[in-house]
């Protein structure tokens, strides 16, 4: 049997909650599969830690968790803790310390999900992040604090190396896929610098790739083009915060963020990579027990699929989709069903 070693961060709000429902899930494909294991530890890191002691991750803490085959998160961010400091003192040191660039983000209409689009069935996509640089590089800096000659700079950084990856993992991941179809996202008429680079980086690599189609977008056309003509779509790749607007809006167009989940994944696997739905800690549902479960089950299958598991990986999916499908649905997508009920079900169908 193998058995895989899971690090578990709930982190605030809503995160425990659908990272334990993702747990037991996960433990019932294991007993229902024979040939497969998990051993979750749980990680208390969340901004009560932080409110209590001070930091989000212990000292040594990052070194534990290298130890781990995968790393299933729920959210970060409070109420009591400004959202920079919560996102850099959690999310972003296991990101970026883990070097996981690729963040993958598929969208589709789960069956028995409405879409807010008419057209919504056309609707199967991955978006592809890049997770390491960009905008969040975390350079930039603020002088004559309080001053009336305050400054504020937000630099964003793109290396040629770390653009050629992310160009190069994503066309291979188009290269999988039916369509075989990349959309390059970016805004290389305003900005003509970093921008432009990744276009002429984009078109050296996609030379590579003759089997797989591509095509340009400006990102602020992209937002028209996923709402109006979204058949035209199969993968795209973007800066990370282009992507990271990208993806809530293709999550909402696909009918919820809470079924939408996300990879961040290190592909050349020298640190484990992480799993987590796209959604935030939701505190205006938090401690109700209304969480939808389903972004982050989608994400236990793409751990899964990360993990080589692709039959389990499948099976957790169909069990998803049968429950979805039967209108078992949480307040999010117009249903009355509880965590706990849609969680349920899912074992059920498993
Ligand atoms: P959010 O994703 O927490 O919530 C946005 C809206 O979607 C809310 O109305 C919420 O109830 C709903 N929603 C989200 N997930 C849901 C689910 N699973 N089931 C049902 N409804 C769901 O985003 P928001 O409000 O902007 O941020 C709240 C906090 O979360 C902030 O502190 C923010 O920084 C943090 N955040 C953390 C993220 C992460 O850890 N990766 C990502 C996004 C936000
Ligand atoms: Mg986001």
């Amino acid at each position: 049997m193998k058995t895989y070693d899971i690090a578990a961060i709930g982190g605030d709000g809503i995160g425990p909650e659908v990272i334990e429902a993702g747990i037991e899930v996960l433990q019932a494909l294991a007993k229902a599969d024979g040939g497969l294991g998990f051993r979750f530890e749980r990680f208390p890191w969340s901004s009560q830690l932080y409110l209590d002691e001070g930091h989000y991750i212990p000292p040594g803490g990052l070194e534990r968790l290298r130890t781990f085959d995968a790393i299933f998160f729920g959210a970060v961010g409070s109420r009591k803790v400004p959202d920079h400091v919560s996102l850099w003192g959690l999310r972003l040191p296991i990101c970026q310390g883990f070097d996981q660039y690729a963040n993958v983000r598929p969208a589709r209409v789960l069956p028995g999900v409405k879409s807010p689009l008419a057209n919504g069935k056309d609707i199967d996509w991955v978006v592809i992040r890049e997770n390491s640089e960009g905008e969040y590089a975390g350079m930039g800096g603020r002088s004559h604090r309080g001053l009336p000659i305050e400054v504020g700079t937000e630099v964003a950084v793109f290396t040629r190396a770390g653009v050629e990856r992310i160009h190069r993992f994503a066309f291979e991941l188009a290269r999988k896929r039916a369509r075989r179809h990349l959309t390059l996202v970016t805004k290389s008429n305003a900005q003509r610098f970093g921008m432009v680079m990744w276009d002429e980086i984009f078109l050296e690599v996609a030379k590579d790739y003759p089997d797989v189609e591509h095509d340009r977008e400006l990102v602020d056309a992209m937002t028209t083009r996923m709402v109006l003509k979204p058949a035209t779509i199969d993968v795209m790749v973007a800066t990370n915060l282009h992507a990271d607007i990208l993806s809530d809006l293709a999550a909402a167009l696909s009918g919820s963020l809470g079924i939408a989940p996300t990879a961040n994944l290190n592909p050349e696997r020298a640190f484990p990579s992480m799993f987590e739905p796209i959604h935030g800690s939701a505190f205006d549902i938090a401690g109700k027990g209304i969480a939808n479960p389903v972004a982050t089950f989608w994400t236990a299958a793409m751990m899964l699929e990360h993990l080589g598991e692709m039959v389990a990986s499948t099976r957790l999916m169909k069990a998803v989709e049968k429950v979805t499908a039967n209108g078992m649905h949480t307040p999010d997508l117009g249903g009355g069903a509880t965590t706990a009920q849609v969680t349920g079900a899912v074992i059920a169908a498993l």
